[in-house]
């Protein structure tokens, strides 16, 4: 394929907000910066990456500008996850130092934001650590007022603008998530599903585009659960078709195995723009483990999803999350994971040991794994996906690849990409092959590791 360079705008200014008709009052106008400094930080999944964008854009509109560094903002503002117990021990790290900024005279105001905001444990934080607002992930509109916007009215939020005129950008397509897994917090604290109309998201892409995105993401907790909310009976393979009609490159996450339908697996190889890249999560290879987890689906249906997939999508890649040392997981459940590790052939894995959450069923089960066991099995399953990725890797070197470029130029004078299968790519480049966020290279890969391949300069 040729070499190609599509129109790229990253410093573009964002579109207030205050066009929204959420607005009551019509947007102030303030100088950049006039309002004072702001820094944001954050932590968990793209969901808060993209709220963070949301975010980011109020404070701009707000007059803030925005700075990297804690030491150099007037307000910070953390946004925060809930999904494991480290995420939280890291948000106290960063409130503590933040604590001393503030005795400093240097932080003036702090603000917590996303998952933590929406749960009981935020009220506790917000005491022992002086925070000025908390808002959880249901009232992120309310940040508009703490930062002089005029009062935002409530609003659906995903229907939230993000930000336009960048290379890529997530679109949300679904918030909440109607499942109950055992072990999980996402739904109380995102809520239940709640699935934004198909032309509203089409409308979103078409903007993105037309400002210069060249790569959309669709956001959910699942994805594939998605029903237009009209009742037409559009389902999540309708949205993703007519996306990929309109976006150049298309990405979606994450997934169910108990909504993905064969027809999303087939589409994956039919349509040219969409990235041959499934994220599948399993959680664990045993049916007893998957019936306790609440998962609703059994290791056999997964293995049929995985067969569609290869069938259709030759050459695509797949990934997944796995929980090790959930209650009650024996070794048996144990090596039936790794197992399905093995059958799978995952590209990539997120692994995690089992984090009980305040709340959750899983978290008073009882029939805890102890600790060394569960660090045990993680580093088994951690072992069996890195040696699998890197054999999949390693029958990679010595391919052209067409690679979307997402970073022009790290350290080391690589640029970062990736394939069309999604894989990430490190591109070797000089002063003469310089590229850009948004172009596509062609490049021979030239060694891989378990994560990452590695591609010699661009070939013109
Ligand atoms: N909605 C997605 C994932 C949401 S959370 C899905 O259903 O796949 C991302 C991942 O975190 C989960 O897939 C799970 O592997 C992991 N996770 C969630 N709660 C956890 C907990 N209490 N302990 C350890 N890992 C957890
Ligand atoms: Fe959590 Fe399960 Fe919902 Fe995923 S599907 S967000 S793991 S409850
Ligand atoms: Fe974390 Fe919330 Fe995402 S708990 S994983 S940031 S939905």
């Amino acid at each position: 394929m040729i070499y190609q360079s599509v129109s790229r705008k990253s410093e573009a200014s964002p579109i207030p907000l205050t066009r929204k008709a959420a607005y009551g009052a019509p947007q102030r106008t303030r100088e950049v910066g006039g309002a004072g400094t702001a820094c944001i930080r954050t932590f968990g999944c793209q969901m808060n990456v993209h709220d963070s964008d949301r975010m980011r854009r109020m404070i701009r509109d707000a007059g803030y500008a925005e700075v990297d560094a804690y030491e150099d903002a007037d307000m910070v503002i953390l946004n925060t996850c809930y999904v494991r117990e480290n995420a939280v021990d890291r948000v106290r790290g960063h409130l503590g130092e933040l604590v001393r900024l503030k005795r400093e005279g240097r932080v003036k105001k702090v603000a917590l934001t996303g998952c933590i905001g929406a749960a009981e444990e935020s009220r506790e934080l917000q005491d022992q650590y002086g925070i000025d607002l908390v808002l959880g992930t249901h009232n992120t509109y309310e940040l508009a007022e703490f930062v002089g916007l005029p009062t935002m009215a409530e609003t659906f939020t995903p229907e939230l603008p993000g930000t336009e005129g960048e290379t890529s950008a997530f679109i949300t397509i679904m918030t909440g998530c109607n499942y109950q897994c055992s072990y999980c917090i996402v739904p109380s604290v995102r809520g239940r599903m709640i699935c934004r109309p198909l032309e509203n998201v089409v409308d979103e892409v078409e903007r993105l585009v037309a400002s210069g995105t060249s790569y959309v993401t669709l956001l959910g907790q699942t994805v594939d659960a998605w029903r237009d909310p009209s009742g037409d009976g559009k389902r999540f393979c309708d949205l993703l078709e007519r996306v990929a009609d309109v976006a150049p490159r298309v990405w979606f996450t994450t997934s169910h195995p108990s909504n993905m339908e064969d027809r999303t697996l087939r589409a994956i190889g039919e349509k040219p723009t969409i990235v041959t890249r499934l994220h599948l999560p399993v959680q664990s290879g045993s049916d007893r483990m998957l019936k306790i987890m609440h998962r609703g689906y059994k290791a056999e249906r997964y293995r049929r999803k995985i067969e569609v997939f290869r069938e259709n999508v030759p050459g695509g890649t797949l990934s997944t999350d796995i929980i090790v040392g959930h209650p009650g997981e024996t070794e048996r459940d144990h090596e039936e994971t790794l197992k399905l590790v093995e059958d799978c052939g995952f590209d990539s894995a997120y692994v995690f040991k089992f984090s009980p959450r305040r709340g959750t069923e899983a978290a008073q089960m009882g029939e805890d794994v102890p600790p060394d066991l569960a660090q045990r099995r993680f580093m088994q399953v951690l072992r069996a996906i890195e040696q699998g990725a890197f054999e999949r890797n390693q029958r990679k070197v010595g391919n052209e690849e067409e690679i979307y470029i997402r970073h022009g130029r790290a350290e080391g004078g690589k640029a970062i990409g990736e394939t069309w299968s999604g894989h990430a790519v490190h591109v070797a480049t000089s002063k003469a092959t310089s590229v850009s966020p948004g172009d596509y290279v062609r490049a021979r890969i030239e060694s891989a590791g378990p994560h990452v391949l590695y591609a010699g300069e661009p070939i013109a």
